[in-house]
């Protein structure tokens, strides 16, 4: 499983991050999207950061220590223990997202994760035995999602009903589920890993905006209305990242993480804020949350003793 890339590799860490991030989940909860948060589903788009089971399902499960702090054994997260969408479901009142592609013990009545380890906005033309880097693109996710609202209510509204009205979302919830976005920070990776300049690198950020534009305006045409958009973690700060790219990682600032590689994050990142400002403004009839959780990580990351953290660089 562990081919070279790692382009799988989570960035949230320990129980202290999430309950830090969710925190400020909250706190922007209350600005953006709407008061009472009474989301009956959450359908989630992403990688790692918020990958439920979905590459463990199709290429092998996450191995140990992956699990070892909450679920006691791997449970398909690629984290010791919960992701950040698991604090939201618990937060909602739902479920932990089953994955889309597993087919055992799922139950997608009140949402379902489409993501997977190693995802990237863009398509991949190659492998991930020889990347490291998912072939479940968010283009591919995003046809999953298709595939899953017809099939799931034909199936809910023609077997009679029984167990699948269990397991299978109402039509209505659809329209009412929070989406959600933490998707790109492999595409960066990716480029760096396939050699590119920063130039490079940075020169395709506008068409990963585009591709991701697109991606929601189907979601908003398939009656989403809710949409909740995680930023890009500090991919500076990752050992993996560091490692792979010795030259972009010679600078680094007084924490220790590459200021290139986190100087290209945040780029990404108010590209992405632009692209969910025009967002909101195409669609007055959704809601659209940005999450900054670079700003959330870094913090942990630079202030991880003073905040009880585990010290730098983190697990997982
Ligand atoms: C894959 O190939 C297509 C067509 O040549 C190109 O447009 C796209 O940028 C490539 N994707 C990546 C990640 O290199
Ligand atoms: C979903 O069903 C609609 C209506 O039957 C059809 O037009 C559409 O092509 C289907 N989409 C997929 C992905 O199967
Ligand atoms: C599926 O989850 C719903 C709640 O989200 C629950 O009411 C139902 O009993 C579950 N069904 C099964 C078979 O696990
Ligand atoms: C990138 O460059 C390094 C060092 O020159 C080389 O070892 C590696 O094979 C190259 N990787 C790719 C994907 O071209």
């Amino acid at each position: 499983m562990a081919s070279g890339g790692s382009g799988r590799t989570a960035t949230a860490g320990t129980a202290a991050l999430l309950s830090l991030v969710f925190l400020l989940l909250q706190v922007s909860a209350g600005a953006g999207a709407g008061a009472d948060c009474h989301f009956p589903a959450v359908f989630n788009f992403g990688d790692s950061n918020s990958d439920t089971g979905g590459l463990s399902a199709a290429f092998g499960a996450a191995p140990p220590p992956n699990g070892r702090t909450f679920f006691g054994m791997p449970a398909g997260r690629y984290c010791d223990g919960r992701l950040v969408i698991d604090f939201i479901a618990e937060n909602l009142g739902i479920p932990y997202l089953s994955a889309y592609l597993n087919s055992v013990g799922s139950n997608f009545s009140q949402g379902a994760n489409f993501a997977t380890a190693g995802s990237t906005i863009s398509r991949q033309n190659t492998s991930l035995f020889l990347s490291g880097f998912s072939p479940i693109s968010l283009d591919v996710q995003s046809w999953e999602f298709e595939q899953f609202i017809n099939r799931s209510q034909f199936v809910y509204n023609n077997k009679g009903g029984g167990i699948y009205r269990e397991l299978l979302p109402k039509a209505e919830y659809f329209s009412q589920a929070l989406y959600t976005f933490d998707i790109g920070q492999n595409d960066i990776t990716a480029g760096y890993f396939a050699n590119m300049t920063t130039e490079q690198v940075v020169a395709f950020i506008p068409e990963l905006m585009e591709r991701l534009t697109s991606i929601i305006q189907n979601v908003h045409g398939f009656g989403g209305r809710n949409f909740w958009i995680h930023s890009t973690g500090p991919i500076g700060c990752l050992p993996y990242a560091l490692i792979r790219r010795p030259d972009i990682a010679a600078v680094k600032d007084k924490v220790g993480c590459s200021v290139t590689y986190n100087k290209v994050a945040q780029l990404f990142n108010q590209r992405l804020k632009e692209t969910v400002a025009r967002l909101r403004k195409t669609y007055p009839d959704a809601a659209f949350t940005y999450v900054d959780v670079y700003a959330a990580k870094y913090k942990l990351i630079s202030q991880a003793s003073k905040l009880g953290n585990a010290p730098w660089p983190m697990a997982g």
